[in-house]
């Protein structure tokens, strides 16, 4: 089997962490590739939740090499708490394990100061970021300013370096939020301790994924976020800032598209969104409701209630196209048992034309009336199920319906949060 990309193909917090954590006994090594600590990937086995934002969530395996790719942002301090804690329960003994990439974008205290006024001064209009800094560290980077994780390595031309990027923000930040001059040589300080501490664990990740691909090896492309965040192909402006489709694992890992054999879309059997921006499915009285209570959909990293709805068709649509989706993989649909009739949208209404397309422009995007179809739901627990054939007739219905819909095929379903609670429905 050859190398795959993982992505969501929503909103993000499918349930790619579980998804990717089952997957890697298969593989050999697991890259993120875009996205920083605005992510959140739980893992459950035996009982015990682990939550990742920034390791790939292949780490619970010992055979694997975890990879983080140039493309992500990252932000030190919460890396070397993850690596701590990881180390902590014996699951990151050896920095060999964990290869970050010397490429990737380092997160400043103020990229976070600058999330968190900007948002404040938006007010209602907001978008309801994770406030971690990732839009104003993307923003160095493509603005050519940023640091990168290698430069902490070099102190002299560091030092250069950040006071450039210091004195731009001290004049921007004063002018823009009356925020105080940020201190130069505490952050230098800072800066330089986080190369230290992090050293072991530098390398250029592209060459290293280069050797391994010579040498047979399997990866496994761990997107974060999901497709409808997407800054080119999510509902704009309100979106993360990185491509997380699934291009994105070739530019944010440095290898090419003949790289990758397969793509796994994930989806929840409904839908959510944390944060502001449209989501025309969403559902505002107590089915809603109940899917978030039942589907526990509290954000892993900033515990923010999520937006439930139901699944949205055309979005899935929209994420099959730009990612070229080969599987799909649908989780939490144990949450949907005890619906008396579930709804999907087949295609929206907007400004009295039928769209089948997820439209560009934002407000049009607003207007949209979902259009929906019904299916009659179950009402048993289906969590200890392990065979397609043992689910109800109903939910067998719904799952091949959705299949049927996307015209691709469904690989796995996954009816638990635990390691294994899956029913494969093709063989990888
Ligand atoms: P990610 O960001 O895509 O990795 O997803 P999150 O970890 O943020 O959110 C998914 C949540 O759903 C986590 O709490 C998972 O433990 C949980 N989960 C994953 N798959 C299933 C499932 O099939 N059923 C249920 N009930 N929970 C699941
Ligand atoms: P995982 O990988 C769900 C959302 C935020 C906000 C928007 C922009 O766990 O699926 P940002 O901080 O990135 O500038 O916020 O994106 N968002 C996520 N929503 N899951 C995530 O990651 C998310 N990462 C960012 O809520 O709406
Ligand atoms: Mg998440």
């Amino acid at each position: 089997m050859g190398n795959i990309v993982i992505v969501g193909a929503q909103w993000g917090d499918e349930g790619k962490g579980k998804i990717v954590d089952l997957l890697t006994e298969k593989v050999d090594c697991v890259v993120r590739f875009q996205g920083g600590n605005n992510a959140g990937h739980t893992l459950v086995v035996d009982g015990q939740k682990t939550v990742l934002h920034l390791v790939p969530s292949g780490i619970l395996h010992a055979h694997v090499t975890c990879l983080i790719g140039n493309g992500v942002v990252l932000d030190p301090e919460v890396l070397l708490q993850e690596i701590e804690l990881l180390a902590h329960r014996g699951l990151l003994t050896n920095a060999s394990r964990l290869r970050i990439s010397d490429a990737a974008h380092v997160i400043m205290p103020f990229h976070k100061q600058l999330d968190r006024l900007r948002e404040e001064k938006m007010g209602a209009g907001k978008i309801g970021t994770t406030g971690r800094g990732i839009g104003p560290c993307y923003e160095d980077k493509i603005g050519r300013r940023g640091i990168r994780l290698g430069e902490l390595l070099y102190p002299d031309d560091l030092k250069e370096k950040l006071q450039g990027l210091i004195n731009y923000y001290n004049e921007l930040l004063p002018a823009l939020y009356k925020s105080e001059k940020i201190d130069f040589a505490t952050v230098y300080d800072q800066a330089l301790s986080w190369g230290e501490r992090l050293k072991p664990y530098i390398e250029n990740t592209s060459v290293l994924i280069g050797k391994l691909m010579k040498q047979n090896k399997m990866l496994l492309f761990e997107g974060a976020q999901g497709t409808s965040l997407d800054i080119d192909h999510g509902t704009f402006p309100f979106v993360t800032s990185s491509n997380t489709v699934a291009g994105g694992a070739c530019s944010g890992a440095g290898v090419g598209p003949t790289a990758i054999e397969s793509v796994l879309g994930i989806t929840k059997a409904y839908a959510t969104r944390v944060g502001s921006g449209p989501f025309p499915s969403e559902l505002f009285d107590e089915v809603g409701q109940g899917l978030q209570v039942r589907g526990k959909e509290f954000g892993a990293t900033t515990g923010r209630p999520r937006r439930c709805g139901w699944l949205d068709l055309v979005a899935l649509r929209h994420a099959t196209r730009v990612n070229g989706l080969t599987g799909l993989i649908m989780t939490k649909i144990d949450v949907l048992s005890g619906v008396d009739t579930i709804k999907l949208v087949t295609h929206y209404e907007c400004d009295g034309e039928r769209l089948e397309d997820m439209p560009t422009h934002p407000k049009l995007l607003e207007r949209c009336k979902p259009v929906f179809e019904e299916i009659e739901g179950w009402k048993n627990d289906i969590t200890s199920v392990r065979k397609f054939a043992d689910l109800p007739t109903s939910c067998q219905a719904y799952v091949r319906h959705v299949e049927k819909s996307i015209g691709v095929p469904l690989m796995l379903l996954s009816v638990g949060p635990e390691r294994g609670q899956d029913i494969w429905l093709q063989k990888f």
